[in-house]
């Protein structure tokens, strides 16, 4: 099946409609101990809110939303949020990159990095920003396409376990 990255606007419905499919891909990786914010486990109504407030995002112009398809089938999401603040008018964070535990492996979490850079690049953007864990998937998966590490903060997130993650900053010039 072709993979789709697309842009989801909520003024076609369409991030509204993906909001159970987004909801389940970040509870699925809460429970497999991602650190995306949320402590396990990552009950459904919270799930929910969190996309929706993704979607006000959406129409505010605040963020752009990805969604990455096989068919019908949401296997992947990851987000462009611009800067508030007019001196960082050139910038903007990657945020929310989730591929499904099915969907893993097979260069999905590369085409959706590439395409928000791409997004970044064509909207004026300069500067790109992340965190992520280190050891995880992320880290190499950013490391290997190019991105600068800055620097690492020692027990950044609570791991809902009693413990933290530590996180590691990285940056992109485009
Ligand atoms: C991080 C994440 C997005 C990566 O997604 P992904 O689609 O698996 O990413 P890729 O397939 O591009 O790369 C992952 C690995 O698969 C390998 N790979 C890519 N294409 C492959 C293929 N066709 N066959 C086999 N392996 C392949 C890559 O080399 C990479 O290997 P490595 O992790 O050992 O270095 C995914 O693991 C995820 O959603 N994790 C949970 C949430 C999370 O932690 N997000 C990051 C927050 S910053």
């Amino acid at each position: 099946m072709p993979l789709i990255i697309r842009p989801l606007s909520v003024s076609e419905a369409e991030a509204e409609a993906a909001i159970p499919a987004l909801a389940a891909l970040l509870q699925e990786a809460v429970a497999d101990g991602a650190s995306v914010g949320f402590l396990p486990p990552l009950a459904l109504d919270a799930a929910v809110a969190f996309w929706r407030g993704v979607c006000n995002g959406v129409v505010s112009g605040e963020r752009t939303l990805l969604g990455a398809f096989e068919g019908a089938d949401l296997v992947g999401t990851v987000q462009l949020v611009r800067s508030a603040m007019p001196n960082q008018a050139h910038r903007g964070d990657v945020s929310k990159m989730l591929v499904a535990a099915r969907a893993q492996r097979r260069g999905l979490g590369a085409a959706l990095l590439a395409r928000v850079e791409d997004t970044a690049r064509a909207a004026g953007l300069r500067l790109l920003v992340l965190d992520t864990v280190p050891g995880h998937a992320g880290e190499r998966l950013y490391q290997r396409h190019g991105w600068q590490r800055a620097g690492e903060i020692p027990g950044y997130a609570l791991d809902g376990a009693g413990g933290a993650f530590a996180t590691i900053f990285f940056y992109k010039p485009l």
